[in-house]
């Protein structure tokens, strides 16, 4: 098998695309032969040494994958040789071939491609659990989605509408708007225009009636939560999903007073781990609403894994729309 593999986490360009031995699964384990594998803002930061996770060296990058499963180990009753898996695992992803726990891996119903099932677990399980489960959103609502023509601002754009609500999307270029009015949005707001907080505020107002978004999806921080903050509805629930800006803001706990607001925190992974039964529920739905045609991935491109490089390069560039994915022939 081959694997880009981090041996010193200090950036990109220290990956080495290696031959390794290609191992064989322990009980409990599947070998699965990598068909595609996705590109996650974590898959950024761990090579830098700079995530929350800090995987003993070396190790091979790429969260989230999709293949076909080649070996299993013993006691593995799911899933058998030749099934079509897609998997969340925090490493692994960025090779020919990799080892993943059974219990982590999702067969694939049939018509889900490889590409958009590696595109998938991550930011729609992330962006149910904000909308449906964390904010509670109900149809009529309005939903402001920041960075939205990202990977979980995609799914966040396509879930909320499919859940009935009113959606205004805001990103960085006319492009992106376009691409988020295109999947559905109602109204988009290129926040790098309405740069002045005031203009990006008397934006959200005019689109709202004055009465601001009953829910907004913040997976971005930085300059602009606290004006869309100010801008939220009574009884507004503000989804805190990430920092993909770097900054965290510091928000003045008398703006959640005024506005007899929320703030809302969302942690997937967490929420996965210490409520397993709720979280495959909520995977069985969202594998539903693929299949009805309600949620799809947005692809911004796929690359030859060998490409890996020049992909985190234009993840980098906040080029990026939808999802990036990584392929093997
Ligand atoms: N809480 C959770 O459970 C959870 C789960 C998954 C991901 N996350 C977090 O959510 C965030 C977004 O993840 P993602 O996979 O959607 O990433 P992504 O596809 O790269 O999207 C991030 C968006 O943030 C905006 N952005 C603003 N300033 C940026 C900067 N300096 N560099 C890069 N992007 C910038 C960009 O939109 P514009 O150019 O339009 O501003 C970009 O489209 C990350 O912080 C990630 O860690 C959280």
């Amino acid at each position: 098998m081959h694997a880009w593999l981090c041996e010193d986490p200090v950036g990109v360009d220290a990956l080495n695309w290696k031959e390794l031995p290609t191992p064989s699964p322990l009980a409990g384990e599947v070998l699965i032969e990598i068909k595609a594998a996705s590109l996650n803002f974590p898959d950024l930061l761990i090579v830098q040494n700079k995530y929350q996770m800090k995987p003993a060296l070396p190790f091979v990058p790429g969260s989230e994958y999709a293949g076909v499963v080649a070996a299993v180990g013993d006691g593995v009753t799911h899933l058998k040789v030749g099934d079509n898996v897609a998997c969340l695992s925090g490493t692994g992803g960025f090779g020919t071939h990799t080892i993943a726990k059974a219990a982590l891996c999702m067969p694939l119903p049939g018509g889900f491609s490889h590409v958009d099932a590696a595109a998938f677990i991550m930011i729609y399980a992330t962006s149910w659990h904000a909308l449906i489960d964390r904010a509670q959103l109900k149809a009529g609502e309005t939903v402001l989605v920041l960075g939205a023509a990202g990977g979980v601002g995609t799914a966040a754009i396509q879930i909320a509408k499919a859940a009935g609500a009113r959606v205004i999307a805001a990103a960085s270029t006319d492009e992106k708007c376009a691409l988020c009015r295109q999947i559905g949005a109602d109204e988009t707001i290129n926040y790098s225009q309405d740069a002045v907080p005031n203009a990006f505020r008397e934006r959200i107002k005019a689109l709202t009636d004055g009465k601001g978004p009953d829910v907004i999806y913040d997976p971005v921080g930085g300059d602009f939560a606290e004006p869309a903050f100010r801008s939220i509805a009574w009884r507004g629930r503000y989804l805190i999903v990430g920092f993909a800006s770097g900054p965290i803001p510091n928000l003045p706990l008398n703006l959640p007073l005024l506005k007899g607001a929320s703030l809302v925190g969302v942690f997937w992974g967490d929420f996965a781990r210490r409520e397993p039964k709720a979280n495959a529920a909520m995977m069985g739905e969202l594998a539903q609403w693929y299949a009805q045609g309600k949620v799809k991935p947005v692809i911004d491109r796929t690359m030859p894994m060998a490409e890996l490089k020049a992909a985190y390069a234009h993840m980098g560039s906040r080029g990026v729309m939808g999802k990036l994915v990584m392929t093997n022939p």
